[in-house]
């Protein structure tokens, strides 16, 4: 059995800062390392239907910009298989054939998924599918037999459910889908990213988000805004730098050599931490520094961005091609499942003998 990733985003907006650290620059590495066999990264538009089913026209726009998004920030169609969820009809097949194996108390349970109906209002009316996509989330990793899941800590809860389903499936009608271990980020900023206002998370809602897509300018009006520390008055007074937005994505975005490159006065991070508590270092020189590491991160996928955005219709071409590859490897793990089940009945000649036997000799 190889060594196989599987992750992919709802398709419901433009990628952020938050969605590179906390998982788009791993994926990237993870292509590159290449010490997987294989590496699916796809986006989930019937789970963004879920919740958006009055909204088709919000999910077909954002499939480019995420295709874009995944593209432009080195996700490389030769290393990665890049596919569309609703593309595979596998996928609803095999979600319907989990759904029998998992309570609706059991699904009710998952902390991800009571948070996400508190946060749509849907405690009195939830939709159905938008109940079940844990059960379709798990579709999605099973029929690829994906190893290795990154994702997020609020994924946490549908790997388990994922684990447990394909278990159950096992031990009802034999050994044919691997249960999949999630690969969290790895250190705790990475994990979530504060909105430039400071606020708990970027989210497109609070409108505290710096895009991968946004320019140099947008960029700067967002960084000189951001949320600082408010007791921090005058230059000379010391500063906190725990809870302080400029500060939480130096932690996550700079390096030593942007310090050499852009600030050499310090040689790493530490130092400026040191010095903005003891006092004497202005918001605005901070700023500045964390401006210039954006976009030395930023440049180069905008760059590629731009070369992408002039050939759309190969976009759709490698999601198309994405989307067939995608599905030889479901539809394989779909004739192992229908034949567990024993619903094969047109490929199993041994079946038809039987049948014919038995009823001739009555
Ligand atoms: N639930 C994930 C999100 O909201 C998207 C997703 C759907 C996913 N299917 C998946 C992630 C399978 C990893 C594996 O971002």
């Amino acid at each position: 059995m190889g060594k196989v990733i599987l992750t992919g985003d709802r398709p419901t907006g433009k990628l952020h800062l938050g969605h590179y650290v906390g998982s788009l620059r791993r994926r990237v590495q993870l292509q590159n390392e290449g010490d997987y066999d294989r590496m699916f990264v796809f986006m989930a538009d019937i789970q963004a239907l879920t919740d958006n089913a009055d909204n088709p026209e919000k999910i077909r726009q954002n499939i480019i910009e995420v295709a874009l998004d995944y593209l432009s920030a080195g996700l490389d169609p030769e290393k990665c298989t890049l596919f569309i969820q609703s593309q595979i009809p596998e996928l609803s097949e095999l979600t319907t054939y989990l759904m029998n194996l998992v309570s609706v108390s059991r699904v009710q349970r998952n902390p991800t998924v009571k948070t996400e109906i508190k946060m749509r209002n849907f405690e009195a009316n939830i939709p159905l599918g938008f109940f079940c996509y844990p059960v379709s989330q798990a579709a999605d990793i099973t029929a690829f037999k994906a190893t290795t899941v990154p994702a997020g800590e609020d994924q946490s809860p549908m790997i388990e459910l994922c684990r447990e389903l394909a278990r159950r499936f096992n031990q009802t009608y034999g050994e044919v889908l691997v249960e999949p271990t999630i690969m969290l980020p790895e250190n705790a900023t990475a994990r979530r990213l504060p909105g430039t206002d400071g606020k708990e998370k970027m989210s497109k809602s609070l409108g505290n988000c710096i895009y991968l897509s946004d320019d140099a300018d947008t960029v700067w009006q967002k960084v000189r805004s951001m949320y600082t520390d408010p007791t921090h008055v005058n230059v000379s007074d010391p500063g906190h730098v725990e809870g302080n937005t400029v500060f939480t994505y130096l932690e996550a975005f700079s390096t030593d050599d942007d310090f050499a490159e852009y600030w050499p006065e310090f040689k790493n991070l530490d130092e400026l931490k040191a010095a903005y508590t003891a006092g004497g270092i202005g918001d605005m020189k901070c700023k500045k520094m964390l401006n210039k590491v954006i976009n030395k991160m930023l440049d180069p996928i905008r760059q590629r961005r731009k070369e992408f955005e002039q050939d759309i219709p190969e976009i759709y071409n490698i999601l198309k091609k994405g989307s067939e590859s995608a599905r030889e490897t479901a539809a394989q793990t779909l004739s192992e499942v229908r034949k567990a089940m024993k619903i094969n009945y047109f490929e199993d000649s041994e079946l038809i003998k039987q049948q014919a036997e038995k009823y001739k000799q009555q």
